[in-house]
């Protein structure tokens, strides 16, 4: 990239990141994402380090004064009424003096906070706020160990698939058949009239994604009832490589700022989960996979979720695996990464989470990858992403056979990583 095409590229974020900025936090984009995200503040923050840094620490703050008394992040937070989002709080009933929903999304913070703190030009402000952070997102690392690892295994599992943050990705598929679809309420969606109805998950992905919104909310959102009450539990390589990841990066931090036994706990659980995704893994598909909890079986389901495991620092062979299968995978689409092998039949290159590249996971993957080592494959992976910006703009995902922007325009998270992105560049 040219200095004059980065800088270009650098305001052009800038202002998505701007336009998007509700004050205390970001929506992801205008209309059909308008409050505040768990994941996407997490990740926006470190595209908003890059010119206000205040700022960051800002957006991650206050996703943090919501956090449920359980520990619990939840997965948005309703700062204002609008009408243009289904389901909205009166759907969830949370209960929360501002109201959120009942799920939460991957645990990033321990990661982004930790990137924050590191690469901070006002050291003594960052430590200060990194430190009060700590604890919350402690009892938030705590939570899921406690509430959705019951057998101690060292691996949490997800009851909803817009917990994992691939809403309709084809790993859900065949949990999803245990779902039933009777006795959901009737809705109107929101989100196929923002964006195109063949783009978005289908009318019966919906009616599934209801029916365990209304189970938990007749369970009162216990969360010590919920996840054994669920037919769907699904331990996705992914999210737990996210969550495995910011355990690790919490224990250096906190080591750092002086909190030994915080800093213990967290290692010890990323250290149990970093061994325990070995049961994840598939020689076949050179890759991991989720496993269905309720039945005990792998998924065979080549999807994002398990290249995203790269972000665990997992062992150098495995990593040298993925960024093979990754390898495989620029042969069949002109762009990384996408989010489901082209080859499997249930592709779509345009629908959501069923293959689509998002940029997000690029960097968490590209990331991953360079720290084990991987270095050619990360920066053809941030190549990728870069040269989709510059085709096809600040989209919310992208056709990865040829490019097209999909979803919601000038999208937040897009342009955080973009900034991001560019540094490495
Ligand atoms: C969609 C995505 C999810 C994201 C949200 C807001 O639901 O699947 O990952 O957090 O939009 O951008």
């Amino acid at each position: 990239m040219t200095t004059l095409k980065k800088q270009d590229v650098i305001d052009r974020a800038v202002e998505v990141l701007k336009e998007n900025d509700r004050g205390v936090y970001t929506v992801p984009t205008k209309g059909l994402y308008p409050f505040q995200w768990n994941w996407d503040s997490c990740l926006t923050a470190l595209g908003q380090r890059h010119f206000d840094e205040d700022r960051a620490w800002v957006e991650i703050e206050t996703l943090f004064q919501h956090q449920w008394p359980d520990g619990m992040v939840p997965h948005i937070i309703f700062h204002v009424y609008d009408d243009g989002y289904f389901p909205g709080p009166d759907v969830w009933k949370s209960g929360r003096p501002t109201p959120t929903s009942g799920i939460t999304q991957p645990a990033v913070a321990g990661f982004a906070v930790r990137r924050l703190y590191d690469n901070a030009r006002n050291k003594q402000a960052a430590a200060r706020r990194a430190r009060a952070l700590l604890p919350k997102i402690d009892a938030w690392h705590r939570w899921f160990y406690e509430n959705r690892d019951p057998q101690k295994e060292g691996l949490v599992a997800i009851i909803h698939p817009w917990e994992a943050g691939r809403d309709n990705s084809i790993d859900w598929d065949e949990a999803f058949e245990r779902v039933p679809t009777h006795g959901v309420e009737p809705y109107v969606r929101r989100d196929t009239q923002h964006a195109d109805p063949k783009h978005r998950p289908t009318k019966e992905q919906y009616d599934r994604y209801l029916w365990l919104l209304q189970h938990f909310r007749s369970l009162d959102w216990n969360n010590s009832k919920l996840h054994d009450a669920s037919p769907f539990q699904v331990v996705d390589p992914g999210f737990n490589a996210i969550l495995i990841r910011s355990c690790a990066d919490l224990a250096v931090l906190a080591t750092e700022l002086g909190e030994p036994a915080l800093a213990q706990a967290n290692r010890d659980r990323s250290e149990k989960g970093q061994e325990a995704m070995e049961k994840l893994w598939s020689e076949e598909h050179g890759q991991y996979l989720c496993l269905d909890r309720v039945i005990g079986k792998l998924i065979d389901s080549a999807s994002i979720g398990g290249l995203l495991a790269a972000f665990c620092a997992v062992p150098k062979a495995r990593a040298e695996v993925i960024s093979n299968t990754i390898g495989k995978l620029a042969e069949k689409a002109r762009f990384l990464v996408p989010s489901h092998d082209p080859a499997d039949p249930r592709f779509d290159a345009k629908r959501y989470w069923r293959g689509p590249c998002w940029l997000v996971v690029n960097y968490m993957i590209a990331d991953g990858l360079a720290v084990a080592g991987q270095t050619a494959m990360a920066e053809r992976i941030t190549q990728s992403s870069l040269d989709l910006i510059a085709e096809s703009g600040f989209a919310e995902y992208y056709d990865p056979l040829d490019g097209e922007p999909l979803g919601g325009g000038r999208f937040t998270w897009t342009a955080a990583m973009v900034l991001e992105f560019v540094q490495a560049a």
